[in-house]
């Protein structure tokens, strides 16, 4: 019944600054507080912090190496670590550390990339530049990236899911399907909705007893409801469907690890998409989840 927060605050993998004050912009908006009135023990364990001097590239490095190490030890002391963004670079060290946790425990882990990105560029296919457009394809093993076994671990590309994607470069999106990972995009949400293809996975999930890692960009969101975000892209999940895929995920029982990512407090709006950060990470944990309302959701799922 434990949570580790861990703070990763760059936006050196993103096209503008800001998101580097996503971790305190959680923090003030109450994230500890409202997991711990759900009834966990919540430790904060700060932030991991790197010469700010360094390279963009370097940054990135030196931090994906800390998160890695401090996901790994949160899980391996029995905790669930949430790691707070930051731009969605720091995932290519949190899901690295959850990784080689499910390695040494023997565990399959499933990743759900919820994101109007794939995150599947590599340096020859990626059009900005940016690393945080790459997270995804590192963390599934494509060549290009300086990966260290002492702190990374690769994901099966077949255990991935990718939710609420709009926004797919060309080239992003062939590797994508050349690699397996399955795509659930807002066409397919606007025509089957998000219950269906998540509760298949979900059965995935437990069939091979599995370790979910929910990647959480706050982008898949439509920006009406998270304008504090370098990438907006329209046309995203509403308020309803991003807290019934919280909750199917809380009643899977699954989620064994959690990234928050991609707020950027410059551009938000009054708080508002830090706001909605706290209220689906509450959902995830199980807030408003009465018993009622979770017995509906595999009707939901299978209607
Ligand atoms: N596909 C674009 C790129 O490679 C956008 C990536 C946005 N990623 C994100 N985590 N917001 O730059
Ligand atoms: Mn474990
Ligand atoms: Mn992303
Ligand atoms: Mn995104």
């Amino acid at each position: 019944n434990r949570i580790d927060l861990i703070g990763v605050p760059t936006d050196a993998g993103a096209s503008c600054r800001g998101a580097a004050l996503g971790p305190d912009d959680l923090r003030t908006a109450g994230l500890a507080e409202r997991l711990a009135g759900l009834g966990y023990a919540v430790a904060d364990l700060g932030d991991i912090n790197v010469d700010r001097r360094l390279t963009a590239a370097a940054e990135i490095e030196a931090l994906a190496i800390g998160a890695s190490q401090a996901g790994y030890q949160s899980l391996e002391n029995g905790a669930r670590p949430v790691f707070l963004g930051g731009d969605h670079s720091i995932s290519m060290g949190s899901v690295a550390g959850v990784a080689r946790h499910c390695r040494d425990a023997g565990r399959p882990l499933f990743v759900l990339w919820f994101d109007a990105h794939g995150d599947f560029n590599t340096w020859s296919t990626t059009e900005t530049g940016n690393i945080h457009g790459m997270s995804l394809a590192r963390l599934c093993g494509e060549p290009g990236f300086a990966n260290d076994a002492a702190w990374f671990a690769e994901v099966d590309p077949a255990n991935v899911m990718i939710l609420g994607a709009r926004a797919l470069d060309c080239e992003e999106a062939q590797l994508i399907e050349a690699r397996g990972v399955q795509v659930v995009d807002m066409d397919a949400v606007r025509i089957a909705g998000v219950a269906t293809p998540l509760r298949h996975f979900l059965d995935r999930v437990e069939a091979a007893n599995g370790h979910l890692h929910l990647s959480l960009d706050v982008d898949a969101m439509d920006p009406s409801l998270a304008p504090g975000v370098g990438t907006t892209v329209p046309g995203g999940l509403t308020l309803a469907e991003g807290r019934l895929v919280m909750e199917m995920l809380h009643r899977s029982g699954r989620v064994g690890s959690l990234d928050l990512v991609e707020l950027n407090p410059v551009l938000d709006r009054y708080g508002k998409s830090a706001d909605l950060m706290v209220d689906l990470a509450a959902r995830l944990f199980g807030e408003a989840a009465t018993a009622t309302r979770l017995a509906r959701l595999p009707d939901l799922a299978t209607a």
